[in-house]
């Protein structure tokens, strides 16, 4: 076995985080495997998401759904709901769609190779390769972020990312060993989750210090060389909370296609680039006494949003929505944006009923 590899393995069998969806080490020397619906879980959570952020969700799902078979069931709609909060709602629609085909056609098995987890909708180079060396023992060779940075200042690669991704590829698939694979790449996500950290890499205790190339010449923090990010474009639009004399709140859902495509909202204008876009209670969808609550923003992978938030009572909402009482409200598919928006007009709206964390 690699030295890597040898010495990697030792320091997770002492030091592996523990979380929800893992096998640990102990467990697994003594003989339990990971259920291959808890890693599949997981995985699709845990891209583009941190492990913090991903638990209670994880914890949610398999309450609610404890196999695939009884995620397949499920409405879609409901699992949209339990995926609120998350982003990239696409993943949930995936995940939904992935469910479906393995109860459906593999008789509610999940297929134990890299090539075959591949075709399934929402799993892709990364997931497939996650799954397949965790769940089944593939000698797979796993590439996240923090594998990224590990692999990158171990061999003090200049080359920027993503370019040098290939390049960590095949460095994990020359040093992940056939015993042990899954918790091998798992020990690399810890190194890099613990102590090869972005800012502040702890490598005094790092068992792979003797050869780490940055180390060497003490440029931990010049690597991972990123390419220049592009500038994130500032977007503008209005949204309207319009209530009912019961406090219950007017809902719409979004079209399937798109940006939160299927997820639940408030009605809003279109979010345009410029400032000359309509953004004054004169463009609400409705007659009201609208109010201004002052603006809202946030970030989506492409651009920033900012929204100016109206509010209003008695009136009478035109068009597909539903009125949502303040007891269903934190249990409706509301994405962050929206819950800021809807907390800029009720600011306790999810406080007072909320069970939920976020
Ligand atoms: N990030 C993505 N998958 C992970 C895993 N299985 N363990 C720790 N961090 C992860």
């Amino acid at each position: 076995m690699d030295s890597i590899s040898k010495r990697l393995l030792a320091w997770y069998d002492r030091h592996a985080r523990t979380l929800p969806w893992r096998t640990s080490p102990a467990d697994g020397k003594r003989g339990v495997v990971p259920d291959p619906y808890h890693v599949w879980l997981s995985e699709v959570m845990l891209q583009q998401t941190t492990v913090t952020t991903v638990k209670p969700y994880f914890e949610k799902f398999v309450t609610m759904w404890p196999g695939v078979t009884d995620l397949a069931r499920a409405d879609t709609e409901d699992v949209m709901k339990a995926w609120a909060g998350l982003g990239y709602y696409s993943r949930a629609r995936n995940l939904k769609a992935c469910a479906d085909i393995v109860a459906s056609t593999m008789d509610g098995r999940f297929p134990k190779t890299q090539a075959e987890l591949r075709t399934l909708p929402g799993i892709g180079d990364y997931t497939s390769a996650a799954i397949a060396a965790i769940a089944f023992g593939e000698v797979a060779a796993v590439v996240d972020g923090n594998v990224e940075r590990v692999v990158i200042r171990h061999t003090a690669n200049a080359t920027p990312l993503p370019k040098a991704k290939d390049d960590c590829r095949r460095f994990m698939a020359d040093v992940t060993p056939s015993d042990r694979p899954g918790d091998f790449v798992q020990a690399v996500m810890d190194l890099g989750a613990t102590i090869c950290t972005p800012r502040s890499p702890g490598c005094v205790i790092c068992p792979l210090k003797e050869d780490c190339q940055a180390r060497k010449a003490g440029s931990m923090l010049d690597f991972p060389v990123k390419a220049p990010k592009k500038v994130k474009s500032n977007r503008v639009g209005a949204a309207f909370v319009a209530l009912n004399e019961r406090g219950a709140v007017w809902l719409v859902k979004r079209p399937d296609i798109g940006l939160l495509g299927g997820m639940t909202a408030v009605p809003s204008t279109l979010w345009t680039a410029a400032r000359n876009g309509a953004t004054g209670a004169e463009s609400a969808p409705f007659p009201g006494r609208w109010q201004s609550c002052g603006s809202i923003r946030h970030t989506f992978t492409h651009f920033h949003i900012e929204l100016e938030v109206y509010k209003t009572s008695n009136t009478s909402p035109t068009g597909a929505g539903w009125w949502s009482p303040p007891d269903t409200l934190t249990g409706e598919a509301l994405p962050t944006v929206m819950k800021k928006v809807i907390t800029a007009a009720l600011p306790d709206a999810f406080r007072r009923h909320s069970n939920d964390a976020h």
